[in-house]
């Protein structure tokens, strides 16, 4: 199970947080009472460098969340150093 992007949530907040924590560290996998099973979401730390998640997430705004790019490299750096999630 994965969410359309046209109505994500994460895309839709004025605050980025949620969006670059999703992209850095993907989403564990779930599983819910009755056997329904969300597959989890890896993470793209290791294989996209911090400016290529910058313009992943601003691109993603814009195009699907109706928000401003407003996602700066300092702000995601700040998010892949370890320890400061
Ligand atoms: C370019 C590749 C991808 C991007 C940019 C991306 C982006 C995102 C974002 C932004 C969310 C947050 C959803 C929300 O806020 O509601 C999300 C959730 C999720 N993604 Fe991805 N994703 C990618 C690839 C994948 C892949 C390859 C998988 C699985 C193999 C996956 C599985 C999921 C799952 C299971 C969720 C959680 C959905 C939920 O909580 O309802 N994603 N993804």
């Amino acid at each position: 199970m994965a969410s359309p992007m046209t109505t994500n949530t994460s895309l839709r907040l004025s605050d980025t947080g949620n969006l670059l924590l999703v992209l850095i560290d993907g989403v564990p996998g779930q599983q819910y009472p009755g056997g329904e099973v969300m597959q989890e979401m890896p993470g793209f730390v290791d294989v996209l460098s911090n400016q290529e998640l910058v313009d992943l997430a601003n691109f993603m705004r814009t195009e699907w969340g109706g928000q401003p790019s407003s996602v700066t490299l300092e702000q995601v750096e700040k998010f892949t150093q370890e320890g400061e999630r």
